[in-house]
């Protein structure tokens, strides 16, 4: 089993470049087959959902090419509408394919996807979203099917704000028949990216980055081309690294517009950031304790919140982590106070955090992708060795994160034991 050794208490140097946006590529990929047309998507991160997300396309009869970080799609072959389950559980974004297969073939069949264990991530959403088109669901337990023969164009008001649901209705939307108005719509970049990529292969969305999204449905798509937004989770995840391992770090090629709130929590606790167009450089700084609350954009993300928790044992003072979206994101605490952390869970959606305490080294399993990436920056503030297992959690999410790391002078290897 491949594992991730790191050795701590290094001070970092250096640049670290940001990969394009993994929960943007996702989206995109899954929008690509609403086409018959060859698409080109550049900027794509070579991480382990976006392998799975190919291998899906691929066994509906895609062909898929690869040019550096460049992805070519050519959707004109395929002709089934129901992605193989095993394939499908492997990632919870599968879920984003249901919406394209429904609308081009009037009929989708699949398993429910599988994905982070970070509570009980229904799909209700969705689905009431595909019966508001005039679709019929068929729920048989381990799968669906969704049928309807031509979408039509509704008034859709989300109960709760969702990403992936606003961005799934939003593709569905394109080429049903008339106008669909989600209301309550997710306001996350990633959301106006995949509006920008639509529109540019012919469809008709207003509002994208707004609570309410407008999509005028058209006949059919055309190609597109388009760059992928810098991921803002990655960038943030490196922004706590530089604080917490106290080093001088650039993370460029990266869109600080996007991480506002983050940004302005983290100089409002002490940090000393030098903010660019397309970088942020991390100082030496004295933070103070932080009470955060996760939020939907543009708030804090949930994504973030992990990172920011090991910031915070790491820094003077006592901060109340109060996770909103998700009700299992907190159990990866635990992990830290066997490092030496002093965590007091509340509830399942509230931690305190008592700082500054020393983290050393311990043998730790990587519970999901960003708890995985919390847990290598306090491998690398802890002293001595900290072994990471169950690393395809990281690698599902993080471009080549060893080396990158490695270029920044962080001990870290991987390890085969
Ligand atoms: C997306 C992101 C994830 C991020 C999250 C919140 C992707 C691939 N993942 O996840 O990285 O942490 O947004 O920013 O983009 N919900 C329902 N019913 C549904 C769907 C969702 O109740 O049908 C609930 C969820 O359980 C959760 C809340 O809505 O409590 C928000 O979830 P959502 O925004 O949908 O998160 P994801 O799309 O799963």
């Amino acid at each position: 089993m491949e594992k991730y050794k790191i050795s701590g208490s290094h001070q970092l140097s250096g640049e670290i470049k940001v990969a394009g946006a993994k929960n943007s590529a996702l989206k995109i990929l899954a929008a690509s087959i609403l086409s018959n047309e060859t698409c080109q998507i550049t900027n794509i991160p070579k991480i382990e959902d976006i392998k799975r997300m190919t291998e899906i396309l691929e066994s509906l009869g895609a062909k898929i090419t690869w040019h550096d970080s460049t992805l070519e799609i050519n959707p004109s072959k395929i002709t089934k509408s129901t992605p193989d389950s095993d394939l499908v559980k492997k990632l919870r974004s599968s879920i984003m394919l249901a919406g394209p297969l429904l609308a081009k073939f009037g009929e989708v069949t699949m398993s429910h996807p599988g994905g982070c264990i970070i509570g009980k991530r229904p799909v209700d959403l969705f689905m009431s979203g595909f019966k508001a088109m005039g679709a019929e669901i068929l729920d048989h337990g381990e799968s669906f099917t969704i049928k309807a023969k031509k979408l039509k164009g509704a008034k859709i008001v989300l109960p709760k704000i969702s990403v992936t649901v606003t961005e799934s209705l939003m593709m569905t939307a394109c080429l049903a028949e008339g106008t669909t108005t989600i209301i309550n719509a997710a306001m996350e970049p990633e959301i106006p990216a995949l509006a920008d990529y639509l529109n540019k292969c012919g469809a008709k969305i207003t509002g994208a980055g707004t609570p309410q999204i407008t999509i005028t449905g058209v006949d059919k798509l055309s190609a597109g081309t388009y760059e992928l937004i810098p991921d803002r989770i990655e960038a943030g995840s490196f922004v706590m690294l530089g604080l917490a391992t106290n080093s001088k770090i650039k993370i460029s090629n990266c869109n600080p517009a996007h991480l506002e709130t983050v940004l302005t929590i983290l100089k409002n606790s002490g940090a000393d950031l030098e903010i660019g167009p397309d970088y942020i450089i991390t100082k030496t700084s004295h933070l103070h304790g932080t009470d955060i609350q996760t939020h939907e954009y543009p708030g804090f993300p949930t994504d973030l919140q992990a990172p920011f928790t090991v910031l915070m044992t790491q820094t003077n003072g006592r901060s109340l982590i109060h996770e909103t979206i998700f009700e299992g994101r907190l159990f990866y605490t635990d992990k830290l106070n066997t490092m030496g952390a002093d965590i007091i869970m509340c509830d399942p959606h509230r931690v305190i955090v008592n700082g500054k305490t020393k983290l050393y080294g311990k043998k730790l399993e990587s519970p999901d992708l960003r708890a995985g990436m919390a847990l290598i920056i306090a491998g690398l503030c802890a002293q001595g060795e900290t072994i990471i297992d169950n690393i395809y959690q990281i690698e599902r999410g993080y471009e080549d994160i060893v080396s990158r790391l490695k270029n920044i002078g962080a001990q870290i290897e991987k390890i085969n034991e």
